[in-house]
Order: C-alpha cells, then structure tokens, then sequence
C-alpha cells in the first residue's frame, strides 16, 4: 500500500507491505511477506514512531511530505534499532536536517555504530514523557524484545502503544491495516512463528514488559510488524502471556531427518504408536523440507518433542543439526524428550542427542534408541516403547485434553 491510512485523528499508519523478501533477517520464510509499520503523528509537533526497512524506502519520505503540507519531521523515535525499522532513518534525516532522534542510552551506541549518526539526539528513560500538543508520549524500557534498547512508545491521549517488534506477526497486510479487518485465522501461524522465532527466546523478558504493560489503558496496539490490534489486544497479550510461560498442550511433534528412509519408518511407528495411545495432536516434520522455524513454532505448542536423525559422517545429519542448534540457542524451556537414531557404516546421531538433552534439560521420558540400517522389529519394538512412554507422560498430564 503506499498511501497512509489514519489510525486516529492526526495519526496515521505510514508502513508497507514486503511480499518480494524470501527470508525474513535473511533466515525466516516469509510465504506470506511481512510488513514494516511506521506512524506518523501530526501534532504541534510532529513525530515518526519507527521508520522501515532500507529496501523497501521507494517513496516513504515522499509520503511522509506529503501529509506533512510543507512542515518538517520534528522527533523520529526508535523503539528498536533493528535495520528493519532503522533502515529509512538516514533518509530521513537527510530529508529534514533538524529532525531530534528519541532513543534510550542503549539505543544510541547501535545508532553510531550502524550509521554514523551522533547528532540531534535525546535521550529518553523509563517513564519519561514527551509533550508534543494533544498527544503526550510516554516510553517504556522493553529491553531485550527484540534488542537490548528495544523500548515501546505509549501514547497516553488516546492509549495507542507502539510496541516495536512485541506484538507483531510475519505477514503482510492484505489490505486490511486492523486486525478486524483482516482475516486473523489466515495470519494465526504467522503471528505464533512470529514470536517463537524472532522473540521466544526471551520469555522472561517479555514476561516483565507484560507486567509492566499490563499497568497502562491500551486502547490500541501498533507493533512494528501485523496488523494493528484494536479488536483483539486481550488475546494477543494472553497469547504472549502463555507463549513466554512456555505453556503447551497435549501433543507431540516428531522431527526426523532420514536420507533414505530408514529414520523415517521409525519416526512413522511412533507416531502410529501414539495414535495407538490416544494422542491426537501429532506433528511429524521432515528436517531437510521443513524450515526449522515452522517446527520450532509447533514446539512452542506441544509438550512432547521426539527426535531423530540418521548419522551423518560421523555426526547427525545436517538439517537436524540446524534445529538443535536453534533450540539450543533459544533455549526453549519445558518439554518432554525421546530421541532415536541411526547407523550405517558409523553412529554419531545419538551422541549429538545426548549432547541436546544435556544442554537443553528437557525432561527425558525414554532413553534413546539406536537402530542399525533399516528398522528390525526389535526396532519397531523400541519405537513404541518410546512413544507409550511419551503418551503416558502426557496423559497423566492432561488427563481431560483430547
Ligand atoms: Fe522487526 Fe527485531 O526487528
């Protein structure tokens, strides 16, 4: 979309769609693109609330004047300097020379650092608040959601928050800007992958800054990323409430790496062994075609994980590797685990499991099984005795979910 569309009198959503991006940070699928949003408010003052990614500038600034009837950009602030957001800044200042930066102490050595920029900067703490005529901005320190400087901007008048990344959601804005106008069941995995990916890590943070949040009037809530929430803002915060509790479900996701097909006959007889068991909410992910951001967000809502991987030149397989890189990285926290492996003419999976289970300390239901080859009934034997003991673990947990 390049027009603005007015979110409140004088303020106005000035962002734009990406659907041409592959990968989000160069790394996360974005199959339905993603937006970058940006806001305008007109006041005595007149303020941008986070700009938008470099490569899709085209004619922001240019959208900026044009609402602006000859006046100039007096504040741009910075809830988080990801590039994503940062990307247009020097464009505009270039464009108005006079423009006063607004960040936090942590925002402006980022600042220098990615753009040389050192000058025209205030400096905002928590609490501090900015008058600029009808609106009086407040800033709330966020850190770590995305960044360590991420901070959220309230707008007390009319109890807008612009929240940065906390909030936002992979997708672009198919000509809805509000989440009631827009088709949120279409936008629910992207919203969920969103925050597994991209802010999971940081449950305890965001479990804070929800705290903290929780105290202000919010009446609307403009993330950086999705639609605006004016219809929905109870659930999202419910939302982000259970995903950085790391609250999960009744369920099991299966994520196998199988060069030819062996690991994937076991990782089936588990799953068949589950269904046997009476759980119903089973994911089975394939490593080397499934993103490891899509199976991450399904760990994210499911208690049980059982992995497993062929070996792989002495170690487990690559596409395996990633993922229990990112979930290390990530350190997801409270699940269930079983893993099983493979060997041909070497081992080496189940080492790399054992490694994931003392790193990540999830609960371990089974030990490990190796098999040699192709699955014997030996195997098949040891498959299902994984998956009853995940299924009775589960079951004794949430003895009413189906
Ligand atoms: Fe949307 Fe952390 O940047």
């Amino acid at each position: 979309m390049k027009q603005a569309v007015k979110i409140k009198e004088n303020i106005y959503w000035i962002g734009v769609n990406d659907r041409r991006t592959h990968l989000f940070e160069n790394y996360w699928p974005l199959p339905k693109g993603v937006a970058y949003n940006s806001y305008l408010i007109v006041d005595e003052k007149v303020v941008v609330v986070d700009t938008i990614e470099r490569g899709k500038m085209d004619n922001y600034v240019e959208r900026i004047a044009s609402l602006l009837n000859g006046r100039a950009v007096d504040y741009v602030i910075i809830n988080h300097m990801e590039p994503d957001h940062s990307g247009a800044l020097k464009s505009l200042v270039h464009r108005y020379p006079g423009v006063t930066i607004i960040g936090n102490a942590k925002t402006f050595p980022i600042l220098r650092n990615f753009y040389d920029i050192n000058d025209h900067l205030m400096e905002v703490k928590e609490g501090t608040t900015l008058d600029i005529g009808q609106h009086k901005l407040v800033f709330h320190m966020a850190p770590m959601l995305h960044w360590p400087e991420t901070m959220v901007t309230f707008e007390a008048t009319e109890g807008i928050l612009f929240s940065g990344d906390i909030f936002g959601a992979f997708g672009a804005l198919d000509g809805g800007i509000f989440d009631d106008e827009v088709d949120l069941d279409y936008l629910e995995e992207e919203v969920s992958r969103y925050y597994s990916n991209i802010v999971g890590k940081y449950g305890q943070p965001a479990q804070i800054a929800l705290k903290k949040l929780g105290q202000l009037p919010i009446r609307m809530i403009c993330a950086t990323h999705g639609p605006i929430r004016r219809s929905s803002i109870d659930d999202i915060i419910a939302k982000y409430d259970t995903w950085s509790k790391y609250e999960t479900r009744k369920g099991v996701v299966i994520a196998f790496s199988s060069m030819y097909g062996n690991t994937e006959l076991a990782a089936d007889a588990i799953a068949r062994a589950l269904a046997e068991k009476g759980i119903r909410k089973i994911r089975v992910h394939d490593t080397s075609k499934t993103h490891p951001s899509y199976i991450i967000n399904d760990i994210f809502r499911f208690k049980g994980v059982i992995l497993g991987s062929c070996a792989y030149n002495s170690g487990i397989f690559p596409t395996m590797e990633t993922l229990l890189f990112e979930l290390e990285q990530a350190a997801v926290k409270n699940h269930l685990l079983a893993c099983f492996g493979g060997k041909s003419w070497s081992g080496g999976a189940i080492q790399r499991f054992d490694r994931f289970a003392e790193n990540i300390k999830w609960e371990i239901v089974h030990p490990s099984h190796e098999m040699w080859g192709a699955p014997k009934e030996e195997d098949y034997e040891a498959c299902r005795k994984i998956a009853h003991a995940m299924a009775d673990k589960l079951n004794a947990l949430y003895p009413d979910a189906p």
